[in-house]
């Protein structure tokens, strides 16, 4: 079996190195002549655990190889997995699927004998069927089926969400393709994942309704939270007594600062265009998308206010860039939001991440960017905890204390007890509990 996957951002290469480390020989292709070679030695893109180990095995295995020529990795591949971004489209806020439609067109001028060509990255409604056409009409007699198999993998968790998923999706209709798919995922048949074979369609809408369905999820518990603040409840008692009901489930109940990330923002936001297209609007999910923009907003108030009103003048020590721990992705991150507006209100801003800080430095510019946390946080008027990395959770607080100005933390991903934090002196403020 041999598996060709175009595109190595975070779906395409942790696929890669997943289906490689299954037993299956991968070429990954990439156009970015630069990161191709940086990946040859070694080098990994993006920031992930585990990942660079995985590659590097594999490519000693000889199971797993890169290449920029599309041709070459094509030309013998059993399955091609379209794996490139599909980021919003400007304007509109759809799916822009050009990079799709363009990979469509060169694996059709590739591929030879029967090929199953299979759509990983997230794509709308549809998009398989364009794929097909696009195919069809350049090889009008070529043998080929297109699949559609979307990917759930979670930044930061990549590696093990994909070795041991929940279940697999696999939509087509076509005997020969499913055969293909059996046999690339075998090694999950023995661990008994479930694999939900079914539509084309229905499998690319199962992969928007699971991301836009967790986005209201953790909307939801957001809101909860805020009134839990009003109400004197706590959040966090609330989550586990609700979650506990296996209807409700435990999971994605987490409150914080809003979602962010490379998927849930867009991923919401082209299923909302696609269902007004349609004239069947999803208003649950438009509220969704509405309010975490407003939320990410609001809590560069939050922190504000906890500074006693104003900012102006005064030092922010940030701790947490990236829109999540165990990666360097900041794409849509709530400090994109926070900072800028912090700033704004007159405060000069302190900050770091253990991964993220060249990637943050490209967006958020003019800061203050220190090596280290307490270094963050020295004499500064208050400490924001944006990002739940586990060495923000360990840290000293008599030391944070001592290295503060003032003893003010805000923790928008409740990563402190509130009652140890006001025996400790802190004025401490945090998301859903009484604080
Ligand atoms: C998400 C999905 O969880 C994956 O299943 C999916 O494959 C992926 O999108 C994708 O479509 O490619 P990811 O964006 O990597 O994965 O990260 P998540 O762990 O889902 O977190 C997304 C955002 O929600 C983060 O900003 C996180 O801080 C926030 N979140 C998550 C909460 O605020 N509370 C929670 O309880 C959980």
């Amino acid at each position: 079996m041999r598996v060709a996957m175009i595109g190595t951002g975070y779906v395409g290469l942790v696929s890669g190195a997943c289906f490689s480390e299954f037993g299956t020989d991968v070429i990954c292709v990439d156009k970015d002549e630069t990161k191709i070679a940086r990946l040859e030695d070694g080098i990994m893109p993006i920031y992930e655990p585990g990942l660079d180990v995985l590659v590097e095995n594999n490519v000693k295995a000889g199971r797993l190889k890169f290449t920029t020529d599309l041709k070459v990795g094509v030309k013998d591949a059993d399955a091609v997995f379209i794996a490139v971004g599909t980021p919003t489209r400007r304007g509109d806020g759809h799916a822009d699927l050009s990079y799709v439609y363009a990979a469509a067109e060169e694996i059709a001028e590739a591929m030879d004998g029967f090929t199953v060509i299979v759509t990983k990255s997230t794509v709308p409604v549809g998009t398989g069927r364009e794929v097909e056409r696009i195919i069809r009409a350049k090889r009008p007699d070529a043998e080929f089926a297109v699949v559609s198999n979307p990917e759930f993998l979670r930044e930061g968790s990549a590696i093990g969400d994909f070795m041991r998923p929940d279940r697999v999706v696999i939509g087509t209709t076509d005997e020969r393709a499913r055969d293909v798919m059996r046999d690339i995922y075998r090694p999950l048949y023995l661990i008994e994942t479930p694999i939900v074979f079914t539509s084309r369609e229905t499998s690319e809408m199962i992969k928007y309704a699971a991301n836009t369905f967790l986005a209201a999820k953790i909307t939801f518990i957001n809101e909860i939270a805020d009134l839990c603040e009003k109400v004197g409840a706590d959040v966090h008692d609330v989550a586990r007594g609700i979650g506990l009901d296996g209807r409700i489930g435990k999971k994605f109940l987490h409150p914080g600062p809003g979602y962010g990330g490379s998927c849930f923002p867009k991923d919401t936001l082209a299923l909302v265009r696609t269902a007004q297209e349609h004239g069947s609007p999803l208003r649950i999910i438009e509220t969704v998308v509405d309010v975490n923009a407003k939320r990410k907003k609001a809590m560069a108030d939050r922190i504000i206010s906890a500074c006693g009103g104003s900012v102006a003048g005064k030092t922010i020590g940030i701790l947490g860039l990236a829109f999540k721990p165990n990666t360097d992705d900041m794409r849509d991150a709530p400090s994109l939001d926070i900072i800028p507006a912090l700033i704004k209100a007159g405060a000069t801003v302190r900050a770091f991440d253990p991964e993220a800080m060249e990637e943050a430095q490209k967006l958020l510019g003019d800061i203050v960017y220190c090596d280290g946390a307490f270094e963050t946080i020295e004499g500064a008027d208050a400490m924001v905890v944006l990002t739940e990395w586990n060495e923000f959770r360990g840290m000293d607080l008599d030391r944070i204390k001592s290295t503060l100005k003032h003893p003010i933390v805000v923790d928008l991903r409740n990563v402190y007890e509130p009652g140890e934090m006001a025996e400790q002196g802190f004025s401490y403020t945090c998301v859903g509990r009484a604080s």
